[in-house]
């Protein structure tokens, strides 16, 4: 099928080259030309595990290109499907600004074309035009009014919530737990069915159902993981004021069948371009609809308040927020989570904008975020070449992501190159007895806090 991807960011970027991958033919569109030109010249604009490969292999079957020319990329498509960015607006509402741009621009280039010329052909029936970002209940009607808006000519619409994970997007799209799909008539769920037949060969689901249904689906599955989040963080805290040890009680709790273990891990919080908008627009869904998320409300509060309680360890280790300043802080880990570059929303930013305003020194590393921290933060840290780089003459080391890479450092050279052997982790990396052994003062989250008996009585 000739598909048109509207956005190159990290879902349209990644499910356009898998649907290339399975012979498609398949054209992303951006409006950002700089990422456009990357492309053209073989370089992906984000990290993703395993994108570069598949980009380039495809690309040089002719099965995958890149353009910013939206009549072309949009004509010649049978299938379009919109990827853009739905980020909060300042009231917490889910801002349909890019998706209802891209459907104006969509309804101009059908009203431009040929169009449908009726008949059997998939070609003749019109395009689809699919609605893959995430967005409340309600907007494919309002993407499809956008569309009429500018066209006559026939076209139909659909809704397809994507659930890939940014680390692990391409086998996310490869082997989905489930494909959801809204429509309105069943010979575009049909031609959808045959798009991603080849993706649930192994007997996952497509499930077919009506588009208010699917575009809930997106929202409910993110907002059910962020409470998990928010649940573990709070009995995690819970355990700090008695004294309980949360890796015990996660280890009790989650043999439970009925509970399990996944998603289940206290830290910071979630962040990334994901959770945190998706609960504020279930929160906002509820608000504009007099249907209150009260249970989403404290699920948001109770995430908002994770970094606030971390933050708030650092300040007494130092004697309050006062003695921040000056101290050389290590950070490790910027990106929201392991396996990508992407700093939206991520804690560390929040942890590391704090540690500035109480004036501290911020050297951060992290293995792939970089260049995208830098886009935020500037030069208002340093950036440290490796972990091990970063920790020269820090006060104090800041686990933000758990990368693999921080999971078993080199703790006597850690200890040397620091100047007080002092780790706040944010991700439970390390075993309590290991960090009591080697004599660091160590805090992490839900679990005793290790401090040496010198310190103790001193
Ligand atoms: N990132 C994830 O892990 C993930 C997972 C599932 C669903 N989603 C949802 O998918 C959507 C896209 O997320 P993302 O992280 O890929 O966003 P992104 O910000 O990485 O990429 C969006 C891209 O769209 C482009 N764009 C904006 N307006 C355009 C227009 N009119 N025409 C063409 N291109 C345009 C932007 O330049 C940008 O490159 C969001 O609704 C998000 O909630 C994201």
């Amino acid at each position: 099928m000739r598909i048109t991807m509207v956005g190159t960011g990290y879902v349209g970027l990644v499910t356009g080259t898998c649907l290339a991958n399975t012979g498609n033919d398949v054209t992303c569109l951006d409006v950002d030309k700089a990422k456009i030109d990357k492309l053209n010249n073989g370089v992906s604009p984000i990290y993703e595990p395993g994108l570069d490969d598949l980009i380039r292999r495809n690309a040089a079957a002719g099965r995958l290109k890149f353009t910013s020319d939206k009549v072309q990329a949009y004509q010649s498509a049978e299938i379009v499907f919109i990827c853009v960015g739905t980020p909060s607006d300042d009231k917490g509402h889910a801002d349909l600004k890019y998706v209802l741009a891209a459907a104006t621009d969509i309804g101009k280039a059908i009203e431009a074309g040929p169009g449908a010329t009726g008949g059997d052909t998939d070609e003749r029936r019109g395009k689809i035009v699919v609605v893959k970002s995430t967005v409340p209940v309600g907007t494919n009607a309002k993407v499809r009014a956008a569309i009429e808006a500018n066209t006559a000519k026939t076209f139909y619409m659909a809704s397809n919530p994507e659930f890939l994970k940014e680390g692990a997007a391409i086998n996310d799209f490869n082997k989905p737990d489930r494909v959801v799909i809204g429509v309105n008539d069943e010979g575009t769920g049909n031609r959808m069915r045959n798009l991603y037949e080849p993706f649930v060969r192994q007997g996952n689901p497509i499930f077919l159902m009506d588009i208010p249904s699917a575009e809930m689906v997106k929202y409910a599955s993110n907002a059910m993981l962020a409470t998990k989040i928010s649940f573990i963080n709070e009995i995690a805290n819970l355990c700090e004021s008695y004294g309980a040890d949360i890796d015990e009680v996660r280890r009790g709790m989650c043999s439970d069948k009925r509970i399990g273990n996944q998603f289940l891990y206290p830290g910071l919080g979630y962040g990334g371009s994901c959770f945190p908008k998706d609960v504020l627009a279930c929160i906002s869904m509820g608000e504009l609809s007099d249907t209150p998320a009260r249970l989403l409300e404290a699920v948001h509060e109770v995430n908002q308040r994770q970094r606030d309680a971390f933050m708030a360890k650092i300040d007494k280790h130092f004697g309050g927020a006062a003695g921040i300043s000056g101290k050389k802080i290590a950070v490790w880990g910027i990106a929201f989570k392991p396996g990508t570059d992407d700093v939206r929303e991520a804690p560390s930013i929040t942890l590391i904008q704090q540690l500035l305003d109480r004036g501290a020194t911020v050297v951060g590393y992290d293995p792939v975020a970089e260049e995208t921290a830098r886009e935020v933060l500037a030069d208002r840290i340093e950036y440290a070449k490796d972990a091990q780089a970063a920790l020269a003459g820090a006060d104090a080391l800041v686990v933000c992501t758990d990368w693999g890479e921080f999971k078993y450092p080199d703790f006597d050279a850690a200890k040397a190159a620091m100047k007080s052997p002092v780790i706040f982790d944010g991700r439970n990396l390390y075993r309590l007895e290991q960090m009591r052994e080697m004599g660091f003062i160590y805090h992490s989250v839900g679990r005793h806090p290790v401090v040496p008996e010198a310190v103790q009585q001193s």
